[in-house]
């Protein structure tokens, strides 16, 4: 009961904001951005009268459509086929349409007027996305699992004509480094729907656990998916293990109730079976197909075991066939994934057996050992009728002619298997790696590593430049990847793939030439009410507006933008986090001096986002100075040492001195050193002028004696920037730089009035 009223109460908020009510294309909010859209006048109003007609072939869309309605609204919607004299009257009618070919086998056309629904598709998958569409054209609360009072189910009169751009649009799912329940297996498939994706890319073996019951190889869940403890904290740097077992599977009989959950909503589940790497869980079951004897237990620890398939013994390839056997069974899909990722060769170097191989197959390395072992099982699943699909490693040592690829060290695997007329799906690591943190790791759970923030997912295009439009047909798709060594949990895997998978399923769905961010964001304002009526841990978007290290020199307002409709944005002035009780933002903010400005997005419902923050100085300008002679370059100081920030050079004695041209390391460094670097730059007029150093490890800039830039501290190659406001002139301008072990790395840019940004010339310095 509570649950109702609070979500009257959000949609109460909403209506005052006036997103829901229908009926101008600006209000429309579908995720993915349909091909064409027409709005009409008025709308249609859902009713408990409604009827879903169906055909033959449409009927479970209709009852899937008449499921999807029904607890929102409280209407036992009732699905029928047509009757003699049926009356289009407050119907959906659900029909397929051979006329409609153009749309393809997942397009569809649905046309609403005020007095009944039409979807039509010459496919039942497109009358499904069809559904899809009209579910994201009533208001949020239709995603309410409970009946929500108070709503008019309208549907704004619209003509929407629509098909994918791909056909491969999917997300994986890591269920190995933490297992995640049947249910929450099923909400997953049930979302990917929601926004038009077709494939769930389902990781079910690796070192850390077998997920798949066997019936031939019952040791594989008994033994492989279990492990006695996992590592605590970050696996490159933790020594600490939590004591605590991990464990869990799925029965033959959970993966044929997933897999048909998944076939109702038109998505094709694609099981991977690792090999040969990425094993160890099942050669802890069965040492037999290791190289060595064993004992292994299933791995504990994050990264890439060098336990192995053994690629030289022939019995390890007649039990993957027979894994095989019974995967096949269990999945329709057409494309099988083998993995093939990240397998150490370390033991096949040792192996008799693996060594034996390679000189009978006429092999030249355990590369092609490897390669060998991927194309036996390319024929295998070809000779069963399937495809076979793995990480862009199997293009190493050759590859079988029929066999897909999946891109994921970036997109040059992608672009060498397109051209050698492999069919291929974009997974980059640079855009699709939902693991990657998509904020400040400062304030983000635990993650692997990376930075992938919701709008570079959202520029992404599966298409790589350097394909022609030829290869460009090998691109089957793209999609996002949920490892789960730091996704302990359904809610965290929510948190990690959500907005992000709304951005992908934009990127795969839509035309290239619709895609607009702005246009997106104000979209997914409804959309992201959408997912929380549906009860999904999604990440809150934190305000938009707020900068770093802005300068001004006389008054200036912030604008900050409000993610979405029915939030709030807090913000405050003191550097302190924005709680309840902090102002709520209505107006731009303006500042009269230093200030730094935080806010947080909060939802109705209490949840809230990480704190964005923003700094901002009051400058007045820096009179130039007087210097009477001066000669080209900037001089240098060199210190040999170990540091680990910018030292105070005052105290320390240079073991080199000399000049140079312009900013840089002098010599190219060697060993562990700092630098200083010091001169005057020459500022042709009066203005703002923005610094940025790129350093590794780091930096400090000066200019007129401020401290324009702080990138200090241990880290790898970054940049900062920072802003001064600066009179036409000379004015001193001063470097320090340490170097501390890994790359040397020192660039310093600037921008001037009017000017792009660009590295200091030598030109603009003497000394
Ligand atoms: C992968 O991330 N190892 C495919
Ligand atoms: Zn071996």
């Amino acid at each position: 009961m509570l649950k109702k009223v609070l979500i009257a109460v959000v949609f109460s908020i909403a209506l005052q904001f006036g997103y829901v009510s229908a009926a101008d294309s600006s209000t429309i909010s579908i995720i993915p951005k349909p091909v064409a859209m027409e709005v009409g006048e008025g709308c249609f109003v859902l009713t408990a009268k409604t009827k879903i007609i169906v055909s033959k072939e449409t009927s479970d869309v209709g009852q899937f459509l008449a499921e999807k309605l029904s607890p929102a609204t409280g209407y036992g919607l009732k699905v029928k086929k047509p009757g003699l004299f049926q009356s289009k009257k407050n119907t959906v009618i659900l029909k397929i349409n051979s006329k409609l070919s153009d749309l393809g086998d997942e397009g569809y056309k649905l046309t609403v007027s005020q007095k009944g629904i039409l979807i039509e598709a010459p496919k039942a998958a497109g009358v499904f996305y069809g559904c899809q569409s009209l579910l994201q054209l009533l208001p949020p609360a239709i995603m309410s699992s409970q009946s929500v009072d108070g709503i008019e189910w309208s549907v704004p009169a619209v003509e929407i004509t629509d098909k994918p751009r791909f056909q491969w649009r999917g997300l994986h799912m890591d269920v190995c480094r933490h297992y995640m329940p049947k249910e929450f297996v099923l909400k997953y498939i049930d979302l990917l729907a929601l926004h038009k994706m077709n494939t769930l890319h389902w990781h079910l073996t690796e070192d850390q656990g077998w997920r798949i019951e066997i019936k031939k190889y019952p040791k594989l869940t008994e033994i492989g998916s279990k492990r006695k403890e996992t590592i605590v904290g970050h696996g490159g740097s933790s020594r600490t293990f939590d004591g605590i077992e991990h464990s869990g599977f799925y029965t033959q009989q959970d993966v044929k109730e997933i897999v048909a959950y998944a076939k109702k909503r038109f998505i094709t589940v694609v099981p991977e079976i690792e090999m040969p790497g990425h094993a160890q869980a099942a050669i802890s079951a069965y040492p037999e197909y290791a190289c060595t004897e064993g004992p292994f237990e299933v791995w504990t620890k994050w990264g890439v075991s060098d336990n192995v398939y053994c690629a030289g013994n022939e019995a390890t390839y007649i039990f993957l066939e027979n894994v095989l056997d019974e995967v096949l069974e269990l999945f329709p899909s057409k494309f099988i994934h083998v993995g093939g990722d990240e397998c150490p060769k370390t033991k096949w170097k040792k192996c008799p057996k693996c060594q034996a191989k390679i000189k009978q197959e006429g092999l030249h390395n355990e590369h092609e050992l490897q390669s060998h072992l991927i194309k036996h099982f390319d024929k295998y699943l070809t000779s069963k009728g399937r495809r076979l699909i793995g990480w862009d490693e199997i293009l190493e040592g050759g590859l079988a002619p029929g066999a897909a690829v999946m891109s994921w060290r970036g997109e040059s695997g992608g672009i060498k298997a397109a051209k050698a007329g492999h069919d291929v799906t974009m997974a980059p690591n640079s855009h699709t790696y939902f693991d990657h943190y998509q904020g400040d790791p400062k304030s983000e759970p635990l993650a692997i590593g990376g930075f992938l923030p919701l709008k570079k997912v959202y520029s992404y295009d599966p298409i790589p430049e350097a394909l022609t439009e030829e290869e460009a047909k090998h691109i089957l798709g793209a999609q996002g990847q949920l490892w789960s060594e730091y996704i302990p949990t359904p809610e965290h895997m929510e948190y990690m793939a959500y907005p992000r998978g709304a951005a992908l399923a934009e990127v795969v769905w839509s035309q290239k030439d619709a895609r607009n961010w702005d246009d997106f964001v104000g979209r997914l304002a409804t959309h992201l009410n959408r997912l929380d009526t549906y009860g999904v841990n999604f990440r809150v978007p934190e305000p938009a507006g707020l900068e770093q290290n802005r300068s001004f020199s006389k008054d200036m307002t912030v604008e900050l933008k409000v993610p979405f409709a029915g939030a709030r944005v807090r913000y405050t002035l003191d550097g302190t986090e924005p709680t309840e009780d902090s102002p709520v933002y209505t107006d731009p903010i303006k500042l009269t001096k230093n200030t730094v400005i935080t806010a947080r997005t909060f939802m109705a419902n209490g949840k809230t986002s990480v704190a964005a923050r923003g700094t901002y100085r009051k400058v007045t300008p820096k009179d130039p100075v007087k210097v009477d002679k001066t000669e080209p370059g900037v001089s240098y100081r060199y210190f040999e040492g170990s540091y680990k920030s910018v030292p105070d050079f005052s105290k320390l004695t240079p073991a080199k001195t000399g000049v140079q041209e312009s900013f840089g390391i002098p010599g190219g460094g060697s060993g562990n050193f700092a630098v200083e670097l010091a001169g005057y730059i020459k500022i042709p007029m009066f203005g703002l002028y923005t610094f940025y150093t790129t350093s590794d490890d780091g930096s400090r800039l000066w200019v007129a004696g401020e401290l324009v830039v702080d990138n200090d501290g241990l880290h790898s190659s970054s940049e900062k920037s920072g802003q001064i406001l600066l009179k036409p002139g000379l004015h001193p301008i001063k470097v320090g730089y340490f170097e501390a072990g890994g790359a040397k790395v020192l660039k310093v840019g600037y921008q001037g009035i009017g000017a792009k940004k660009k590295a200091v010339p030598a030109n603009m310095l003497v000394h």
